[in-house]
């Protein structure tokens, strides 16, 4: 049996992975990532990865915090880039882990874009994105023939100074899939109504997918605010908003429910 460490490239000293960790449930790490985490010397990782997934880690490794916890302010970005070039420059091999896919929502281009600038050489190690997991674990494809030709991912919570033009997005017909958006849901949800989508348009909630912290919601466009001020949808959440969201009550009817032991 070919051993699985071997399809992992080499992990040199004093070189970064930018690795996606998943939305929690170790079996959804990829080979990649799990063989990095037996090999790292230092991980440097967000508040949304999960212990268990850093249970994998190398007994030894150092771990390191760099997220945001408990109402404190997150680490500043400018300062984390830092970091991961000084503990590349002297010579560990180090592991940035981020929740989902680090290109998605994850500021692991800042981070990519730091190292290059550094001249550090880094790889990057894509992870199964939360938005594409809470709803493929739910029974809602994110695309379906017929259905939908695009889907769009967005964010609730823009860079300071920009704003997204949600009336246009809802325009495009396509299903929207919101991160970071729960505390920002009257808003969009308002904006998404004037831009013409419909108040009954089908939306599905996912808290802590694949987590032992999991629920699920289902819900209308118009329902969102209120179940989020009831306190029945909670960050982290994946708010999927449009047809594609109604084929939760048919595919899982049958579907055997996700999760691993590990993932409690
Ligand atoms: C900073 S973004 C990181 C996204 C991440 N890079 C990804 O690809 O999933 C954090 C947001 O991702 C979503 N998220 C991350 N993990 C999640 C999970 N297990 N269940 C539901 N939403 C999750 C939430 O919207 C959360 O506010």
């Amino acid at each position: 049996m070919t051993s699985l460490s071997r399809l992992t490239p080499p992990f040199a000293p004093g070189t970064v992975w930018l690795v996606g960790a998943g939305p929690g449930d170790p079996g959804l790490l990829t080979i990649h990532a799990l063989n990095a985490l037996a090999i790292a010397d230092v991980i440097v990782y967000d508040a949304l990865v999960e212990p268990n997934v850093l249970s994998y880690a190398r007994e030894g490794a150092a771990l390191e915090f760099a997220g945001k916890r408990g109402g404190k302010p997150s680490a500043v970005q400018r300062d984390i880039c830092e970091r991961l070039i000084l503990l590349a420059r002297e010579g560990k091999r180090v592991l940035r882990l981020k929740g989902g896919d680090p290109f998605i929502f994850g500021r692991g281009g800042e981070e990519a874009l730091a190292l290059a600038e550094a001249g550090i050489p880094f790889r990057i190690i894509p992870g199964v994105s939360s938005g594409l997991a809470s709803l493929a674990i739910h029974g809602v494809p994110a695309t379906m023939r017929k259905t939908n030709h695009a889907v769009i991912l967005a964010t609730g919570h823009p860079a300071p100074d920009s704003e997204i033009e949600w009336a246009s997005l809802a325009r495009t017909g396509a299903p929207i899939v919101l991160y970071m958006a729960v505390s920002s849901l009257p808003g969009i949800v308002s904006a998404l109504l004037a831009g013409g989508l419909a108040g009954n348009t089908p939306a599905l909630a996912v808290h802590g997918a694949t987590t032992a912290k999991e629920s699920v919601v289902e819900a209308t466009l118009e329902t969102l605010p209120k179940l989020a001020e009831e306190g029945l949808i909670r960050s982290p959440a994946i708010v999927a908003i449009g047809a594609i969201a109604a084929f939760r009550s048919t595919i899982a009817n049958h579907l055997l429910e996700f999760g691993s032991e590990a993932a409690q």
